[in-house]
């Protein structure tokens, strides 16, 4: 009885090895050792162990990283300067609360990950040649004016995940893409993007941008717009004098009720296109206002349609689910185009109908229009 018992324990003892075992396959080494590498950062080791709280503002930040001293004596300690790059500094992830002095040779500047809250003149002051700053994931409320505004060389600037209430102003002329998602911004200062004709990617998504945040010709300077994105913002209307080069334009989760009639009437390159989340209902859109040859690619889906809208013979995804639909008449769909030439056939591949009011089989009419068709949900 006894030997059985401890037979069982054993047993028991055996699988909770085993699990541990499982968890962690190397076993700490007895003896500290000197001569391998350090340990790395203990992980936790079961679900239930709670993971860092997240720091108090402002005492509760973890001290800053300080790194060994570099070869180039400019080197800010907070910061490493890779000795082959040394056009490139890298502070990330260094719990700093104040941007370093940027020293003069540095082209690539990484601040990402760290908690800083502003960002002044004085960290900037000498180094023009600037290209890349990244200082997303920060804390940032305000930038000092004219910090930007001085280096002329400037291409990317990355400020997303930060607490921005406002777009900065006085940005350089020369800018090709700058990142200003997951901010508070609510307001966008006239002039804001004014010159800046090299701009190719302005993403704002994620921020409480309205109709009123912005005035009417603020995106009108923006000559060479590739992309941009106003998704999951607070906007009850398409926004006006948008570029009409833009290649992606993105503005699910708003509360967009109407595309006014021509709104794309001049847009060349238009191929992707998001309105999903939003409130248009059939009458919100005018009977040809998808009518536009580059489109590849429509989403509006979680909208308030209760008809398929019209589009062009070329567009090759359309996403419709969710919305109100409670019929599909192929015949009234199609695409004006060629019916005596086979490669003439509306080009849609894919077509999303499901979490609306319809329910197979697909209509025949459909399938003799859009021949093209790989797969579609309903
Ligand atoms: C700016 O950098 C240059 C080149 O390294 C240096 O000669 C100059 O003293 C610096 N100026 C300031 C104000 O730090
Ligand atoms: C669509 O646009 C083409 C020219 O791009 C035009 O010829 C055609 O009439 C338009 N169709 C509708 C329904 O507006
Ligand atoms: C589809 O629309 C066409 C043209 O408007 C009409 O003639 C046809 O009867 C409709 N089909 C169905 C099934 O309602």
């Amino acid at each position: 009885m006894k030997a059985g018992l401890a037979y069982c324990c054993l047993l028991v003892l055996l699988l909770i090895t085993d699990v541990c075992g499982q968890r962690r396959p190397k076993p700490k080494p007895v003896r500290p050792s000197t001569t391998r590498k350090p340990p790395a950062p203990k992980k936790p080791t079961s679900p239930a162990t709670k993971s860092e709280p997240e720091p108090q503002e402002p005492t509760d930040f973890p001290p800053p990283i300080l790194g060994p001293p570099s070869e180039f004596s400019d080197c800010p300690r907070e910061c490493f300067c890779p000795p082959s790059h040394p056009n490139a500094l890298y502070c990330e992830n260094r719990n700093l609360r104040k941007v370093p002095i940027i020293p003069f040779r540095t082209h690539y500047l990484y601040l990402q990950n760290n908690y800083i809250d502003q960002v002044t003149a004085e960290s900037f002051k000498n180094c023009t040649e600037l290209k890349w700053i990244n200082l997303g994931n920060n804390r940032i409320r305000s930038v000092e004016k004219q910090v930007f505004e001085k280096l002329p060389n400037l291409l990317y600037l990355y400020m997303q995940r930060n607490e921005l209430k406002e777009v900065p102003d006085d940005l350089p002329a020369g800018l090709e893409q700058l990142r200003l998602s997951r901010n508070q911004i609510s307001k966008i200062p006239p002039g804001a993007f004014s010159k800046m004709e090299h701009l190719a990617l302005l993403d704002l998504h994620h921020n409480r941008i309205s109709d009123s945040s912005m005035g009417k010709n603020i995106f009108k300077d923006l000559k060479n717009l590739i992309q941009l994105n106003l998704a999951h913002n607070i906007l009850r209307k398409m926004p006006a004098n948008v570029p009409n080069t833009l290649f992606q334009l993105f503005l699910d989760r708003n509360n967009i009720e109407e595309i006014p009639q021509d709104y794309f009437k001049n847009f060349a390159s238009l191929a992707f296109l998001r309105l999903n989340y939003n409130q248009i209902s059939d009458k919100g859109l005018p009977k040809s206002v998808f009518n536009v040859s580059s489109l590849l690619d429509l989403h509006l889906a979680h909208n308030k349609l209760s008809n398929v809208p019209l589009f062009n013979s070329e567009l090759e995804q359309l996403h419709l689910n969710n919305n109100n639909i409670e019929s599909v008449n192929g015949t009234e769909i199609c695409p004006p185009h060629n019916v005596h030439d086979e490669n003439g056939a509306p080009k849609l591949r894919y077509l999303r109908l499901d979490g609306n009011h319809l329910s197979p089989p697909v209509p025949l009419d459909v399938i003799m229009c859009f021949r093209h068709l790989h797969a579609i949900v309903i």
